[in-house]
């Protein structure tokens, strides 16, 4: 990506100190920053701050003497590629709804042509006030993008909606801006986590996967531009907003899930670890302690992706080979057995790979070709796959 420059415009929210963190994370992604800051901002928080963890200018006072630039806020607006407004308070967006320019921050978001993100922060009452509502609604009507507030515990000790969306939700709006729109018109369903088959009311079956591979294929679909639905087992993992998330615990439910959205898909991407096996007989009570040994029946499950394998058409199906010896050999059988376009395969023994960790080292496998992927982080995988389609 070639270096981005973003406008960031802090107002005067409480949840100021969290877009330092926004800063910071956008500094690490090798984004370029100008800042400005409001007059009131400056009191909750030193520009210097902002200084530091942006490594950019601070503007904060439209009529100082020392510009940078020849006439400040038309040559700020002309230099940005995007600009953020956080936290947004409810003074400053009626400023903008209404055209008002009183200060540097306004006046060169009114001489802005290119898209702004606004990210909202403020009690709740301000912000389901008629004023607010309205305001929002006219920069909704304009263009303007919002990031929308959180329901949480708010500053002033009440629970309600106003918080500002977490730092790394507002960065992951900033990528996705950016990011080629490449998948625009697909349709991608995606299975990720573990399957869970019960054993009596408080025991299972299941394995370590943490869905984190297939997440990071989902949210990188979404932010492609494709139609996402991601299908999970239980996993910790959150999901942008704009992603259909449907929640299952057994293969079946899986199964039934991916069934009930494949008519209209073009792509299934089976990162999910389903359970080979279930119990044969899942006991309706807890089963006793007992001091002698005793044998549960397992029952092999359906092979999911056989399955799809077999009524794909025209679809493409990648499939995911968790293995821990003869790798190659066992994913191209899957391959041919299973009728699938690419398996992705990886050593669950390789440190650094495989479950419930943040990076992942795979093979590509295709009837045609394997493709070697260096580790790197699983959303960088996630990426080398989606270009597959
Ligand atoms: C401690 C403190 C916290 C505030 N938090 C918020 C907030 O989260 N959202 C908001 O809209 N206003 C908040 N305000 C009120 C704004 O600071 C006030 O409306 C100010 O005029 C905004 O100026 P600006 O929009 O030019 O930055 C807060 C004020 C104080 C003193």
């Amino acid at each position: 990506m070639s270096k981005k420059r973003i406008l960031i415009c802090v107002t005067a929210g409480i949840a100021i100190y969290k877009v330092v963190d926004v800063v910071s994370k956008l500094v690490k992604k090798g984004y370029e920053l100008e800042i400005i800051m409001t007059e009131a901002a400056t009191k909750l928080i030193s520009p210097l701050v902002f200084e530091t963890m942006g490594n950019c200018l601070v503007h904060t006072d439209m009529f100082h003497k020392g510009h940078h630039y020849e006439v400040e806020h038309i040559e700020i607006a002309k230099r940005a590629d995007l600009c953020l407004v956080a936290p947004a308070t409810a003074n400053t967006i009626a400023k903008l709804a209404n055209g008002i320019a009183d200060n540097l921050l306004t006046s060169t978001l009114l001489a802005y042509t290119k898209d702004t993100f606004v990210a909202v922060a403020m009690n709740t009452n301000m912000l389901n006030n008629v004023a607010t509502v309205d305001n929002i609604n006219k920069l909704k009507n304009r263009g303007f993008k919002f990031i929308n507030s959180k329901v949480g515990f708010l500053a002033c000790n009440t629970y309600g909606d106003g918080r500002l969306a977490e730092p790394v939700e507002i960065v992951e709006e900033i990528d996705r801006y950016f990011i080629k729109k490449d998948l625009v018109g697909k349709k991608i369903i995606v299975t990720a986590g573990p399957t869970i088959e019960r054993i009596d009311p408080v025991r299972y079956i299941t394995n370590d996967s943490s869905g984190k591979m297939g997440y990071s294929i989902a949210e990188m679909a979404y932010n492609r531009g494709a139609e996402v639905v991601l299908i999970s087992g239980p996993s910790k993992l959150n999901i942008s907003d704009g992603i259909n998330k449907i929640d299952i615990i057994t293969n079946n439910e899986l199964k039934n899930s991916i069934e009930k959205e494949f008519s209209n898909s073009d792509v299934l991407i089976m990162a999910a670890a389903p359970c080979d096996f279930r119990v044969k007989e899942q006991s309706k009570e807890k089963i006793k302690r007992k001091k002698e040994s005793f044998n549960l029946e397992l029952l092999p499950n359906e092979d999911i992706l056989s399955h799809f394998g077999k009524i794909k058409e025209n679809r493409l199906i990648i499939g995911f080979a968790a293995e821990s010896n003869d790798l190659i050999e066992n994913s191209k059988r899957k391959l041919e057995n299973k009728n699938l376009d690419y398996i992705i395969a990886n050593n669950i023994t390789e440190k650094d790979a495989g479950f419930n960790v943040d990076t992942n080292k795979v093979k590509i496998v295709s009837k045609e070709e394997i493709i070697d992927i260096p580790l790197m982080l699983k959303s960088e995988v996630a990426n080398k796959i989606l270009d597959l389609i």
